[in-house]
């Protein structure tokens, strides 16, 4: 058996998915996959119907078959507004052009892991999506005992935005799984309702100290010399603590 991380050093090529893909992009598929997917699925990957694939191929392997894949990332794109991430995009909502990348498949067969591959594959997706100025993010779903691809989106810089009960319905059972969000073109996620209540009372907390100090400063000159010096040193220390303005007031 081929195993490139024993003697053989592959030479991995990236190519769109083709029709002559069909067959090994559903034996793979079927080989990594718990989900079941219909044959419409790989025709529209195979054939560019509303689905863009990347696929990495060995062009150095001994056994002859250099245009095998071994690996793919099949996507769609989604219009924004219709998406379940809508409400975690800072953007214009009066804008109807806006869209979002979701992954729908990415793996890279056994004896190839941690080669990269998929880092590649994923780079490959995020350049794509920022290439395309009105597009705000790249997510995905990831089951939630899925521990490598966990990992993997994470080392990507994905941000796990949540955690979706019973997402998945998998012979007979209920799964769980992770929204993971890469936000593209400014894309970024809006502030929560506790971020903006902290940056809220951070600007409160900023105002009193303020104004208690603008107080203090009024009324020192009343104050008798000993007291004088003694109040100082304590507002040295006030002042060496953070103050937060509404310009430190970012999510
Ligand atoms: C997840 C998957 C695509 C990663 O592919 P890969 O080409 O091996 O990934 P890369 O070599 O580019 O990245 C490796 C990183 O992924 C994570 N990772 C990969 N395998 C891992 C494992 N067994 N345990 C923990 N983390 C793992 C790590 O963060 C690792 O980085 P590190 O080596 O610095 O620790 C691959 O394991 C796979 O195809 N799994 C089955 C299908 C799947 O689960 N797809 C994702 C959900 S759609």
């Amino acid at each position: 058996m081929l195993d490139p991380r024993a003697g053989h050093r592959p030479t991995i090529v990236y190519r769109p998915i083709r029709p002559s893909d069909l067959e090994v992009l559903e034996q793979i598929h079927a080989a990594l996959f718990p989900v079941r997917y219909e044959r419409e699925f790989f025709f529209n990957v195979v054939n560019g119907h509303g689905i863009i694939s990347w696929a990495a191929v060995d062009i150095s392997r001994p056994d002859g078959r250099n245009d095998e894949l071994i690996g793919f990332v099949t996507m769609r794109i989604m219009p924004a507004k219709e998406s379940e991430i809508e409400h975690l995009l800072r953007y214009n909502a009066s804008r109807n052009d806006q869209i979002l990348v979701y992954i729908l498949t990415l793996g890279v067969v056994e004896r190839y892991r941690n080669l990269g591959i998929a880092t590649s594959l994923v780079q490959e997706v995020i350049k794509y999506s920022s290439s395309i100025p009105n597009c705000r993010a790249v997510y995905l779903h990831v089951i939630a005992y899925n521990q490598p691809a966990i990992n993997f989106y994470k080392k990507m810089l994905f941000k796990l935005v949540r955690r979706l009960p019973k997402f998945y319905y998998i012979q007979g059972q209920h799964y769980d799984s992770y929204l993971f969000v890469y936000y593209v073109n400014g894309g970024q996620s809006p502030c929560s309702p506790l971020e903006i209540m902290a940056a809220v009372a951070a600007y409160f907390r900023g105002f009193f100290r303020m104004l208690s100090a603008k107080l203090w400063r009024n009324g020192e000159k009343n104050l008798p010399r000993w007291s004088k010096c003694k109040e100082t040193s304590s507002l040295l220390v006030t002042q060496n603590k953070r103050f937060l303005g509404p310009e430190n007031a970012k999510c």
